[in-house]
């Protein structure tokens, strides 16, 4: 998928580098990004909301990988951004994102973030709790401003991927019930305080959503809200945002819909929704964060040792592992592998691909059909652009690996390889101890 191919050598040739090339050049393990498939992502986006008719924002989910390189991407393909700390927030004002374009979301801001983001002058801020809430207000009123917020409501439509749960949700750590009246009392609350304009609501219902369903579901709920609020208390929103969690393919068996089908649908439900309860149609905001990034992304790994237990298991160990891919290990999710540098050859035996962490978890594939896997072979898993660098850890003291942009045969690196000095950089030896001379 995306430029993905096999070139005249047999090997993995993405964004027309030769990963074999790539390897060579800036090491291993690696991440490699298809920027065009990025940038194909965005502009699926932005093309389905625009065929809606709809004002429209497509904030990015920065958390799935926020790098200053990517936020320029974001930014040069009209998108917004959603930020949930102040590093992402430093990340994207680092790279000259417009901060009108900036959403600020999180359960627990400090007073700090706050501060740092009305200094930036960002578009929003989506509003988690009424601590929160009062909070705004008054650093708001300190620094004599006046700031945009969206409430995060829970909509009582929780996706588990293929299933949904419509009560449950009132058990979150996010944002405020609908069922319970906290919701209500928040907007309530916000139209009595001096330094807080409310634009609208946001719900987001889960990740690696497939169906179009819970979407639909969460604006039933969002529209009876609005139509509540509007009737009770006089206050129409002019924004829904529907939060992301768009899902992706992995595997053989996870069945995404193309971007336009998801878009299609929540725009169709927002409009006659809102037509049906006579509601002036609010701008649509979205926040996807794994399907603009996620299968643009590959991780190449060298191989190194392996064993084989006959009868059980031949376990490959790669030079990476859990420390830049942590989500089998968490959440036992799945991926794909090939050789890359035999991309052409018959699948022969069943491997197990292990990491070199201290840990028996440390498992990136269970049981992955390769050629015959040699030291030296070249690795390749794919979909590792969503929550793999941004999920990274230096655990055993791994160097985290560097970030390449491929695109038309250039290789542009956008995140450098940490160094040794990264590791110990922000070690101190007390005073009090023997110094290093
Ligand atoms: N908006 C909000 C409010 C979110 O909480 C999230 C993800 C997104 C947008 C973007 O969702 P996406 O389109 O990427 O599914 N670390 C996990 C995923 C955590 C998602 C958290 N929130 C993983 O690796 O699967």
């Amino acid at each position: 998928h995306g430029t993905s191919m096999i070139n005249d050598k047999g090997h993995l040739q993405i964004g027309g580098c030769d990963t074999q090339q790539l390897a060579q050049q800036f090491g291993t393990p690696l991440y490699v990004m298809d920027e065009a498939l990025i940038r194909q992502r965005c502009r699926e986006y932005v093309e389905a909301f625009r065929a809606s008719g709809l004002k429209f924002q497509v904030a990015y989910a920065s958390k799935a990988f926020c790098v200053m390189a990517m936020c320029r991407i974001v930014e040069e393909e009209g998108m917004s951004l959603d930020v949930v700390s102040d590093g992402e927030l430093y990340t994207a004002m680092q790279a000259g994102f417009p901060a009108e374009r900036i959403h600020f979301h999180g359960n627990n801001k400090t007073p700090y973030e706050i501060g740092m983001a009305i200094d930036a002058k960002i578009g929003c801020f989506v509003v988690d709790n009424m601590v929160e809430l009062h909070m705004l207000n008054a650093i708001a009123g300190e620094k004599r401003q006046k700031v945009k917020i969206l409430f995060r409501i829970t909509p009582g439509v929780e996706a588990h991927t293929h299933e949904y749960i419509s009560t449950g949700q009132t058990d979150s750590k996010f944002g405020f019930d609908i069922d319970n009246g906290s919701a209500f009392r928040a907007v309530q609350q916000a139209v009595e305080l001096p330094n807080i304009e409310l634009l609208g609501v946001h719900s987001h219902i889960g990740s690696q959503i497939f169906e179009v369903e819970g979407f639909q579901m969460a604006v039933d709920k969002v529209i009876g809200f609005a139509a509540n609020v509007r009737d009770e208390l006089n206050v129409v929103f002019s924004v829904i945002n529907l939060g992301g969690g768009f899902g992706i393919r992995y595997v053989e068996g996870d069945t995404p819909l193309p971007v336009a089908q998801y878009v299609k649908a929540i725009t169709e439900s927002i409009k006659t929704n809102f037509t049906k309860f006579n509601y002036p149609t609010p701008e649509i905001w979205v926040e996807p964060g794994r399907s603009i990034v996620g299968d643009s992304g590959t991780t190449l790994y060298t191989v190194g040792t392996y064993k084989d237990i006959p009868g059980v298991r031949k376990y490959v160990a790669v030079d990476g592992g859990m420390t830049d891919n942590p989500r089998p290990a968490l959440y036992e999710s799945r991926y794909e592998a090939m050789l890359a540098n035999r991309a052409n050859e018959e699948n022969e035996e069943l491997v197990s691909i292990a990491g070199k962490c201290c840990e028996s978890g440390d498992m990136l594939i269970w049981d992955v059909e390769l050629p015959k896997v040699e030291s030296g072979d070249l690795l390749a898993v794919s979909c590792t652009g969503a929550y793999n660098y941004a999920m990274a850890s230096n655990y055993n003291r791994i160097r985290r690996p560097a970030v390449v942009f491929v695109k038309d045969g250039t290789a542009d690196v956008v995140v450098e390889r940490e160094s040794f000095e990264d590791i110990v950089g922000n070690d101190v030896i007390p005073a009090r101890m023997k110094q290093v001379s």
